[in-house]
């Protein structure tokens, strides 16, 4: 085996989680943020957990709100995924200008994407400062699935979103 750095660790796990965190803008609209540090944290109750760095303007709107909606996205937001993921909901309104579909979820004033998988109605416990990032360690309050979708995974690292083949 040889020595790795961490950028080329998260190309040997390859596909990886990817997620597209819904939060809330300051103007009521929802931001999309791709987001590969995360996991299911807890069975009972529910909980997962989603890492994001220091700056993170996600970061920010979910610790000031409480609230995020962890999503799988689907195959048909590859392109949208990548591109929520070079400019900030701190500047830009990522829905209008990657002409994202949404839909509304009972109970929520976040909405996520028409195409997603998974969706995970969150609500925010604790957080944990993790070297460069925060730590958001969140209750799911609801688990919204659509079982025909097919969902996004991470490649090469974080360099390339599709979906995963079995086997
Ligand atoms: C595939 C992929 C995975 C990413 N994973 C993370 C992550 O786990 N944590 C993080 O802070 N940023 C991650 N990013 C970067 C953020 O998505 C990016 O900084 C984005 O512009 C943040 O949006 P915001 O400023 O609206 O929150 C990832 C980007 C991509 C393309």
């Amino acid at each position: 085996m040889k020595e790795l750095n961490i950028m080329e660790a998260t190309a040997y796990s390859s596909p990886n989680p990817l997620t597209l965190i819904c939060s809330l803008n300051e103007d009521g609209t929802t931001n999309l943020a791709p987001i590969c540090f995360v996991s299911y944290l807890s069975f009972n109750p529910p909980m997962a957990g989603f890492a994001t760095g220091k700056q993170s303007h996600t970061g920010e709107r979910v610790r000031k709100t409480g609230k995020a909606i962890i999503t799988i996205p689907g195959e048909s937001l590859a392109d949208a995924v990548m591109a929520c993921g070079r400019s900030t909901g701190a500047v830009t309104n990522k829905v209008a200008e990657n002409h994202i579909e949404m839909r509304a979820v009972d109970g929520s004033r976040i909405q996520i994407p028409a195409d997603t998988k998974l969706a995970m109605v969150a609500t925010l416990e604790q957080t944990v400062e993790t070297g460069d990032h925060i730590l958001h360690i969140c209750r799911v309050d609801q688990f919204l699935g659509a079982e025909d979708k097919k969902g996004l995974y991470a490649w090469n690292g974080f360099g390339k979103v599709a979906p995963a083949a079995e086997g």
